[in-house]
């Protein structure tokens, strides 16, 4: 019952209950009715059936004291020939039903059965020298009163289902007009939960509700500000990253770089200065020269990851297709396929650096993670916004995929520019698909 309850709506909570009532009220009125209409009709005739009997003593005890009692009672039967609920009715006439005449037109039988009305007719027997020659029958006729109570009942009846209609007519409209900005109110949540901030909830209906859209808009005021506030953090975290990195490469490739250049050559030289070619395997200059290679190469390497120094020199596109290169020759096997916008080159500094990450970290998880045959890496700019998309046809994302730095570093950035990020399995590919939109001040 109680789930039944929950499953109803708002407007049946409000009707159901008054419909209860007003059934509930006639069953009532139709008991009270049953109960006390016996004794009313029985008081309300009281006074009849005494009348009766006193007729009828009276006019025996003056047909008693008559000289001609036949005379008398003619007399007296003439002077009551009207149809009356007292009636004097010979004896050897056709016998009068005794039972009350109760008013049958237009009142149902249900009705005049359901007012259990009692016997109330009398006879009272008239006598000239003991023999008996008619009665004195009373007989009320109850329709008028049956009528006003049926009256009485319609009365009732009638106004509790106006009553009811009335006030189901309220609680209809009363429910839509709090519904429709409840309905408002949980479309804008929904919003607010998809991150749209800027539709405000309109303030309608009750002043309760009214409320509580005017509190669901400041709080998607606050979500505003805070997302806001939240994405410039990103990006200046994200910007700060770079310049440390470009710092930080900076010292690598302007500090280190020479120094290991130096060491190289002075490598070189400390090995027999009159040999030609390189000095001897095995001798400390060879371990030292040697030593000095790898430190070279690993600084290289750190360099690339660090900085990607291209995407200032060289602009965007030439550095994803040095990303791209690079690729093919860490995996001669793979086959890439490209698709680069040439107008990449204009990006401003962070939103050219996002793209160059995304590409780089989907690039380099592809080789590590993907065992895939080709890969594909699309870049466009389409309707105010850069879309790329690394794909490939490798094993796909684990299931309970958890993401490491370059995922994590990667949607950081992204989200740092407003933008969007999704990694998709679709017709047997991994996708890595990001959109980013394009800052106002740059229009291509
Ligand atoms: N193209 C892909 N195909 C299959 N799995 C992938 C692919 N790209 C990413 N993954 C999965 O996603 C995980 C997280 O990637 P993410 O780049 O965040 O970290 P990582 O590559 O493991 O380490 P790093 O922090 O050095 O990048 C990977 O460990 C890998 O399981
Ligand atoms: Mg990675």
């Amino acid at each position: 019952m109680p789930r039944l309850w929950n499953r109803l709506s708002l407007r049946a909570r409000l009707l159901l209950p008054m419909a209860a009532m007003v059934i509930g009220g006639l069953l009532l009125g139709g008991l009270a009715l049953q109960t006390f209409s016996p004794e009313q009709f029985e008081n309300e005739n009281a006074q009849g059936a005494r009348s009766a009997e006193l007729v009828a003593d009276a006019l025996n005890a003056a047909l008693a004291a008559a000289d001609n009692p036949q005379q008398t009672l003619d007399a007296f039967a003439g002077a009551l020939r009207m149809p009356a609920a007292i009636a004097f009715v010979p004896s050897g006439s056709e016998r009068q039903r005794v039972a009350s005449d109760t008013y049958r037109g237009g009142v149902p039988a249900w009705f005049t059965a359901l007012l259990q009305i009692p016997e109330l007719g009398s006879t009272h027997p008239v006598e000239i020298r003991t023999a008996h020659v008619g009665d004195i029958v009373f007989r009320p006729d109850l329709s008028a009163e049956v009528l006003e109570k049926w009256v009485g009942f319609l009365v009732i009846a009638a106004s509790s289902a106006a009553l009811m209609l009335l006030a189901g007519l309220s609680a209809y409209f009363t429910t839509g007009t709090a519904l429709c900005p409840l309905a408002q109110l949980g479309a804008g949540l929904t919003r607010m939960r998809n991150g749209v901030y800027d539709i405000a909830i309109p303030l309608a209906g009750p002043p309760e509700i009214r409320k509580s859209c005017a509190e669901a808009n400041e709080l998607a005021a606050t979500l505003k500000r805070l997302s806001r506030d939240n994405r410039d953090l990103l990006r200046k975290l994200v910007a700060v990253q770079d310049d440390e990195r470009r710092e930080l490469a900076r010292e690598l490739h302007d500090e280190i770089g020479p120094l290991l250049f130096a060491i190289r050559a002075n490598a070189t030289a400390l090995s027999d200065p009159d040999a030609e070619g390189p000095p001897d395997p095995g001798s400390p200059a060879h371990g030292i020269l040697s030593a000095t290679e790898a430190l070279q190469q690993a600084n290289r390497r750190v360099l690339e990851g660090l900085s990607p120094v291209y995407v200032a020199e060289l602009g965007l596109t030439a550095s994803v297709q040095a990303v791209l290169r690079n690729a093919q020759s860490q995996a001669p096997g793979l086959g890439v396929t490209s698709r680069i916008d040439p107008r990449l080159n204009v990006l401003d500094g962070l939103l050219s650096q996002t793209t160059y990450r995304v590409i780089q970290e989907g690039v380099t998880n592809v080789l590590r993670h993907a065992q895939a045959t080709t890969m594909g890496v699309m870049v466009t700019v389409n309707g105010g916004q850069i879309e790329i998309e690394i794909s490939d046809d490798g094993i796909g994302l684990r299931q309970n995929l958890t993401f490491g730095r370059g995922l994590t570093g990667m949607h950081e950035r992204v989200r740092a520019l407003d933008g969007e990020l999704h990694l998709l399995r679709e017709q047997g590919r991994t996708i890595v698909r990001c959109r980013l939109p394009l800052d106002h001040a740059v229009v291509l």
